[in-house]
């Protein structure tokens, strides 16, 4: 089934990495730790599909720490320089701060980081901090608590995850980039008091452009703000200036207040795609490695991991499915790759 590749060279200090077919090495891996979410975003995870008869992933599906850890522990001896934590939420994994700490230990591994709603931060940003967690991005689309509350749909009050990213700051996690996914006629009238909320050296907001992932938030073009229109309302209000990327293939556009007042970022995914230099893999709970973040399939790993294979013959798997991929989704995207089935956000972590 999978064509067989050429072995890594064996070097602890500069792993080798693998090329796509469009020459896109394998650089960032997304682990999403649990399909679950104590929030139904409306563009997420919409209450009418994820309600109280949705069949999430029992325990015995979702790949344990220890397989987490190996798989990891894989992909950054073939390369992968940072890992990123998701769900659905993953602060709702039990002892994630465990699995924080058996991966911090990878050698190798440059930047150990994590995506949450920030409701659980209060608890656990200091053991996450304290078990090697380097940096955490916290989703916030509003502050605002009728818009938050409507937008996260469980009725959650914005001052809870003010207080996380409290608890976060004292831990010692700064700058923290906040993620904020602009709906039209939602949050939009959001975007300057959020740049106003955060400004300042220790938040990074950034603006997403809300996106046709999964099949259940019924997107539509039109609810879309385009990076070009957010950019113009700030400048209403700020003298932003443009920076240069911090590091091949980020996804953000990176701005500065002129005034000293710290940074933010667009992400453009829809009007200006990035795929030419995508170098993200996605592993789900239940070990499916998804190449693009709008697969309709994904390519499970857990068979191999749970039937006593050698690192060597699963590297081997890794491999082959990356220098088979030619994913560029975004760049595509027309009315019948919208209509196409695709994997949920939340199985993703975004
Ligand atoms: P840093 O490690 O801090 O640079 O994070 P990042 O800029 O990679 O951002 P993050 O991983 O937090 O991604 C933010 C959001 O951008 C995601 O939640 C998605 O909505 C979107 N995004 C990230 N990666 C991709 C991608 O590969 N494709 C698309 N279409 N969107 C992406
Ligand atoms: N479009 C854009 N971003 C999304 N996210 C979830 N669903 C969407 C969507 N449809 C973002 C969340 C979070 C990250 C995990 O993905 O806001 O920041
Ligand atoms: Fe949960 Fe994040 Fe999806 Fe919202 S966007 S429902 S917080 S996984
Ligand atoms: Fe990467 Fe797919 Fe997103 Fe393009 S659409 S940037 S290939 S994840």
């Amino acid at each position: 089934m999978y064509a067989d590749t050429e072995m890594a060279p064996a070097s602890a200090t500069s792993p080798p990495a693998v090329s796509d077919r469009l020459g896109r090495p394998l650089r960032d891996l997304r682990l999403s730790v649990t399909d679950r979410c104590n929030f139904r975003c409306v563009y997420c995870m919409p209450k009418d599909v994820f309600g109280p008869g949705h069949a999430f992933l029992p325990k015995s599906a979702v790949l344990s720490f220890e397989e987490l850890t190996r798989v990891a522990r894989i992909f950054v001896e073939q390369g992968v320089e940072k890992i990123r934590l998701t769900g659905g939420e993953p602060l709702l994994r039990r002892d994630l701060p465990v699995l924080v700490n058996m991966l911090a230990q990878i050698e190798n591994l440059k930047d150990l980081t994590l995506t949450t709603n920030g409701s659980g931060l209060a608890t656990l940003a200091k053991p996450l901090h304290d078990a090697g967690l380097h940096r955490i991005t916290v989703s916030l689309d509003a502050l605002d608590d009728a818009v938050f509350r409507a937008m996260n749909d469980v009725e959650f009050p914005v001052h809870r995850v003010l207080n996380g990213l409290d608890a976060a700051l004292e831990s010692g996690f700064a700058p923290i980039k906040i993620n904020m996914v602009v709906k039209r006629g939602v949050n939009d009238h959001q975007i300057v008091p959020m740049a106003r909320h955060f400004q300042g050296p220790q938040f990074i907001l950034r603006y997403i452009e809300y996106m046709d992932v999964g099949n259940t938030n019924g997107w539509r073009m039109d609810d879309v703000v385009p990076a070009g229109e957010i950019l113009s309302n700030l400048g209403e209000s700020f003298d932003l200036r443009q920076l240069p990327p911090n590091y091949p293939g980020e996804v953000a556009k990176r701005f500065r207040h002129a005034n000293g007042g710290g940074e933010i970022g667009i992400i453009s995914s829809v009007s200006q795609p990035f795929c030419r230099s995508c170098t993200r893999a996605r592993l789900s709970a239940e070990g499916q490695l998804y190449t693009c973040l709008f697969s309709s399939v994904g390519h499970d790993l857990k068979p191999l991991l749970r039937s006593g294979m050698t690192d060597e013959k699963i590297t081997r798997v890794i491999r082959s499915l990356w220098k088979d991929r030619s994913d560029r989704y975004s760049e595509l995207r027309s009315a019948e790759t919208t209509a196409l089935p695709k994997a949920e956000m939340s199985l993703l972590g975004g």
